[in-house]
């Protein structure tokens, strides 16, 4: 029997246009449509990776014409056009979009609708119904950019609908948002309604750090080159540092992040995608299920730890007033819909253990904050020390360690950060770096790192998607924390724009190590 059309998964040509699709964006009205999904259409447009019997249909409750909304989209478009493709100092909103043509925008703009509905409303699914029949193909894909109490809701409704039946010539699937559940019990209870009424196949579960290209090439890194397997392991790395540091505060999402906090947002989805791709093992195959496969397996093999030595292994922080950049903010507490006496930790670090073979005895130490000094994202690969230094004899008294850094964003690249001799008649030795850099070697499109995710929900690829057992291997990781956090409700406060609380250095300082320097 063939594969259904949600099975096949091609990796290799990524150069056609995507199959004809309806594109239903539920949340049509949200930040994420605005900022990140037009915006993505818009680079896979120009890119000629769209078919032009692409149909993008918005849904939400509000009235608008069709015209209106286009309009708000391309306003939004226009008021980036002037910024440059990549701004590091910028927040992630401001990125991706390297200015508008209009031309291009005119491509895209007439097949992009409104579908004025209730999510919770029947109707509006008959509404769907109607859209997908009337235009040239049975092809759906559903997109849930809403709040996450609508997941279920939505894909019930759909399922009722008769939505989510594929055929031999058609393919039925959802892109499900983060934040998927909100501990193990909830995230297993997500997947259980999910895959009652529908395949793994169909499900896209998106986590963005993964349409990342700098993330994607860790594992081009790794597995094309021989070079690095042969010190990718615990004979020679010492520790390793995943970092994703943020100078901007909770912006708008007071109440979301007040019942969310820094562990939940970023620490199960974000960090852990870095640390699978870092740590897993080579996979088969770049493709179908070999990858995720390998994923889960490492995330599986992060040590369960109980409540007491989650906390002792972890330090949360919270933001207070500061300068971040020559810009004076305020502290979280003093936010926008965020409690006076709130304990919710806008940073978090935390020390792991991976038990495997090639990883026993490797401390992972993660970290990631809002408000603080610098934006950048980064895995340190720190080596052991030489095993013995010659130099004993020599003004040369102390070695630094040897890191591989790969640095996410901004500025993308890798580099080497190791010791050389200082030019001299005297033997002195001094830190260099040896790198590379994504923009010496490759011409960098603006995006927003939604394109590749959403051109290959398109052509039936889940490899960079998050499988059931992923997320749930994430929640299970980081559940003794989140079980230690709820008895123990207390944060550490740190100045806005600086590293963080005191305590994240000396949770580094207790095994004699500490963090890289960010940049
Ligand atoms: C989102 C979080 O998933 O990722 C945000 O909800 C965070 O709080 C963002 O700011 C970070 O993404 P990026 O791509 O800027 O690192």
């Amino acid at each position: 029997m063939a594969d259904s059309p949600s099975k096949i998964s091609s990796r290799a040509s990524r150069t056609e246009a995507a199959p004809p699709v309806n594109l239903f964006l539920f949340g049509a009205h949200g930040d994420l449509v605005k900022r990140l999904l037009v915006p993505s259409l818009y680079n896979l447009t120009r890119d000629g990776l769209l078919t032009d019997t692409l149909q993008v249909i918005g849904v939400d409750h509000n009235t608008v014409t069709d015209e209106d909304y286009r309009e708000k989209l391309a306003e939004f478009l226009r008021a980036h056009a002037s910024k440059p493709a990549s701004n590091p100092k910028a927040g992630p909103e401001a990125e991706g979009v390297g200015g508008m043509d209009e031309a291009m925008w005119a491509k895209l703009a007439p097949r992009i609708s409104y579908l004025e509905g209730d999510f919770l409303d029947d109707s509006t699914y008959s509404a769907v119904a109607d859209r997908i029949k009337a235009s040239g193909t049975r092809n759906a894909i559903f997109y849930l950019a809403t709040a996450p109490r609508f997941f279920c809701e939505v894909i019930d409704r759909l399922a009722k609908a008769g939505l989510l039946e594929e055929g031999q010539d058609c393919f039925r699937r959802v892109v499900v948002e983060k934040p998927f559940g909100s501990d193990l019990q909830t995230a297993r209870d997500l997947n259980t309604n999910i895959l009652r009424v529908m395949e793994e196949s169909q499900v896209y579960r998106i986590d963005h750090y993964l349409g990342k290209e700098t993330v994607q090439n860790i594992m081009v890194s790794r597995f094309a080159n021989s070079l690095f397997e042969a010190f990718w392991n615990n004979h020679y790395v010492d520790h390793i540092q995943i970092t994703s540091a943020e100078t901007v505060g909770v912006e708008t999402r007071g109440s979301f992040y007040e019942r969310t906090g820094a562990l939940r947002d970023m620490v199960p989805n974000h960090l852990f995608q870095l640390l699978a791709m870092v740590a897993m093992e080579p996979p088969a195959a770049f493709g179908g299920d070999a990858v995720r496969s390998e994923k889960a397996k490492v995330i599986a093999a992060i040590r369960p730890q109980t409540p007491e030595e989650a906390l002792l292994n972890s330090v949360r922080g919270q933001y207070c007033d500061g300068d971040v950049g020559g810009t004076v903010v305020p502290g979280y507490r003093q936010e926008d819909r965020v409690a006076p006496d709130s304990t919710t930790e806008t940073y978090v670090a935390m020390k792991l253990m991976v038990d495997n073979w090639r990883w026993a005895g490797v401390p992972f130490y993660l970290r990631t904050g809002k408000r603080m000094r610098v934006r950048n994202t980064q895995i340190a690969i720190c080596f052991k020390p030489a095993p013995m230094s010659p130099f004993r004899s020599t003004s040369i008294h102390q070695m630094q360690p040897n890191y591989l850094i790969i640095q996410i964003q901004p500025d993308e690249g890798m580099w080497f950060d190791f010791q050389a001799k200082r030019p001299g008649t005297s033997l002195e030795i001094d830190n260099i770096e040896m790198g590379f850099s994504y923009a010496d070697f490759f011409a960098m499109q603006p995006s927003t790192g939604y394109e590749t995710l959403l051109y290959d929900c398109m052509i039936g690829d889940q490899t960079l998607f998050q499988r059931a057992d992923n997320i749930e291997n994430g929640w299970a990781a980081v559940q003794p924390f989140l079980d230690a956090f709820a008895k123990d409700g207390s944060v550490e406060p740190y100045a806005a724009g600086t590293d963080g609380p005191a305590g994240a250095a000396a949770l580094l300082k207790r095994d004699g190590r500490s963090w890289y320097p960010l940049k």
